[in-house]
């Protein structure tokens, strides 16, 4: 497979490219807006040609360019089937793998973070959104999160690939970038090793997170799998503007 793990600093998201060696045909998985023109220009210099974007789940934290990379460039938009989007074209379901050219990529439903939200498997490689992350996980406290529900997708389901399966997860805030199935179901300190169900729900309950700043605005935004709202404050324009180093279209 053709691969590239993506940056965008703005919400430490990494965005994920995965091509077909054989007909050039590309997928992102979780491409965000302010890096749409980059991402593209990777694809374009790689000879790859975008087919289809991929979002893991309704992002809180980042508004994703699934519509102006289909405007672009004509990728469809795949979602998961149980967020029942009007303006996807493809919608997920576990069970039925997605096709890239001769790439074959399998969505798990791992709910818990988001009650829809999906992982991929992809050969040798798990991208695992915002339900596992590199010695943590998604929070579970807003938008329909359940820890009860996390606990399961990720000891049940993602702790049972196996376990040289890379991990790639949809963010890192200290710049890690790649982990595995068995390093993250012996030491991941949320979710690892003897953890039952009982500490980590109680765990993720005493976490005291703050109010996500961007989440008004990115929850309809990627209800319209992409959509910036007006009138934005000042503050918060960055999520929409084309990020530092893109070629500006
Ligand atoms: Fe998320």
């Amino acid at each position: 497979m053709i691969f590239r793990q993506l940056f965008e600093p703005i919400s430490s998201t990494y965005t994920y490219l995965i091509g077909c060696p054989a007909t050039g045909e590309a997928i992102l998985v979780d491409p965000v807006m302010p890096a749409w023109q980059r991402d593209l220009q990777v694809i374009n210099d790689l000879g790859l040609k975008l087919v289809m974007s991929v979002d893991t789940h309704i992002h809180a934290d980042h508004i994703t360019s699934a519509s102006i990379l289909r405007r672009e460039v004509g990728s469809r938009i795949a979602i998961p089937a149980l967020d029942a989007l009007p303006c996807a074209d493809v919608l997920m379901v576990e069970g039925v793998p997605l096709q890239v050219g001769a790439l074959r990529i399998d969505p798990m439903h791992t709910p818990g973070h988001t009650d829809n939200h999906f992982s991929l498997v992809a050969g040798d490689r798990v991208f695992t959104g915002d339900a596992l992350l590199i010695d943590g996980c998604g929070r579970t406290d807003f938008q329909s999160g359940d820890s009860g529900l996390l606990y399961e997708s990720v000891r049940g389901k993602l702790f049972a690939l196996p376990g040289d399966t890379l991990v790639y997860p949809a963010h890192d805030y200290q710049g890690r970038r790649v982990s595995s199935i068995a390093q993250e179901r012996e030491r991941n300190p949320r979710l690892g090793g003897d953890r039952s169900l009982e500490d980590f729900q109680k765990l993720m309950a005493e976490l005291d997170l703050p109010y996500p700043k961007f989440i008004n605005h990115a929850v309809p935004g990627n209800k319209a799998c992409g959509v910036c709202p007006d009138g934005l404050p000042d503050h918060l324009a960055q999520y929409c503007t084309a990020m530092a180093g893109s070629p500006q279209g």
